[in-house]
């Protein structure tokens, strides 16, 4: 069990009025809040420890090398990568794929080559791909998915082939929650000899990750939510790929030796970090693991699951409401749409009673193409939300819904 009251005290930004009403926030798939803890630590950078790192032999250098390495630890055992030179500091998500997109995929694929997603991406997992397949003439096919939100297996297991070199898939789906068979997808994938790029942002938040025991060859997800800032991503990767890919970007600390004639590359992970990374948030990032593993992943698990059970159940007593994405095994996300009102119009309703939920396509139209909508209202809940709020959200989502009809 968790003490909730404690967590919602750690948020400060919980404690406000949205248009004369507390501030009900589910809107944490999009992103996450921070904790003072994490907040507390980005002032601290600036007051007291900021510096370049890997450059300077001064006691600030040296400080910030040693916070933001401290994190490549923590975040090799967040995920269970084998070694930290499999832990690559990025953006995001988003840099992530790409960075995969882009040097494995210029080095590994030729023409002709196939790569598969699935029906349920969002645009930072398809869009990179069809870029490397309108460069190098390849072939991207998807996996379709059936109307509860869940992929068809049977569907999967004939897109494979000898052509697939990668398989590209999320473990949780942003818009529908559907949490995806992703060590089976693996398995089968390499089969054919495919390599699998997991996308992990929407499941980092809310269970344990085990890259071995998942034997993804990369696995890539955002901190800002898992409770750290913005602007951080973690791409983890296999040693022997990551060793065989050349380098994404080129400049200061990926470089062994320069000379005007030949570059040679820095060792794993810095050959994939040019330039003077996202320190501060870097250094945030362990701060906000550590707060996860202090709440325990198997508590934050359970919360969110109960939330989840009794949203759902909740809406669905809700006439005139119809929840996209029903499967099984889902995180903690729900999407609806309402009978005769645009999804847009209820995120306004509920936010006019203090409720931040999103709307829109979620970065993945040919998701709600799939499902003949243009959108969904969604609400996303992280560890500091209760069944107080959810029951709240619900009774104010039926009176607007009824206002409607
Ligand atoms: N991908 C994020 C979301 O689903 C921004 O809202």
């Amino acid at each position: 069990m968790l003490n909730l009251s404690q967590i919602r005290n750690d948020f400060p930004i919980l404690h406000q009025q949205i248009q004369g009403k507390p501030l009900i926030y589910f809107d944490n798939a999009a992103t996450s809040q921070k904790p003072q803890a994490v907040i507390d630590v980005l002032n601290n950078y600036y007051q007291k420890i900021n510096s370049n790192v890997h450059r300077g032999v001064h006691t600030l250098a040296e400080r910030s090398t040693t916070a933001f390495e401290a994190t490549r630890e923590a975040v090799r055992k967040f995920v269970n990568a084998k070694t930290i030179e499999e832990i690559i500091y990025t953006k995001g998500t988003t840099e992530g794929i790409n960075l995969v997109a882009s040097s494995y995929g210029k080095k590994f694929l030729t023409k002709g080559d196939e790569i598969i997603i699935s029906t349920m991406e969002h645009h930072s997992n398809i869009v990179p791909w069809q870029m490397l397949c309108e460069e190098k003439d390849l072939v991207l096919k998807v996996i379709p998915i059936n109307d509860d939100g869940d992929l068809i297996w049977e569907e999967f297991e004939k897109l494979l082939s000898p052509k697939t070199k990668i398989v590209a898939v999320t473990h949780v789906s942003n818009a529908l929650g559907t949490i995806n068979p992703v060590k089976k997808i693996t398995e089968l994938a390499h089969q054919v000899g495919a390599v699998v790029l997991l996308d992990g942002a929407q499941a980092s938040p809310h269970f344990e990750i085990d890259v071995q025991d998942l034997d993804c060859d990369f696995y890539v997800f955002s901190g800002h939510k898992i409770y750290a800032p913005t602007g951080i991503g973690i791409l983890y990767g296999k040693k022997a790929i990551l060793e065989q890919m050349p380098p994404y970007l080129g400049g200061g600390e990926m470089i062994k030796e320069v000379t005007f004639e030949k570059t040679t590359y820095n060792d794993l992970p810095f050959k994939f970090e040019a330039g003077t990374p996202n320190i501060a948030d870097v250094v945030a990032l362990k701060t906000a693991i550590d707060y996860i593993h202090s709440v325990g992943k198997t508590n934050i698990a359970q919360h969110e699951h109960n939330l989840l059970t009794f949203a759902t159940d909740s809406l669905k007593t809700i006439k005139g409401l119809k929840i996209i994405g029903q499967a099984k095994n889902k995180a903690s996300v729900i999407s609806f749409i309402v009978d005769g009102a645009h999804h847009m119009d209820i995120g306004m309703m509920l936010d006019a009673n203090g409720i931040a939920v999103r709307t829109g396509n979620h970065c993945t139209m040919p998701l709600m193409k799939r499902f003949g909508i243009t959108g969904t209202a969604r609400a996303s809940f992280a560890m500091y939300n209760s069944i107080e709020e959810v029951e709240f959200f619900v009774k104010k989502l039926d009176e607007i819904v009824q206002q409607i009809r």
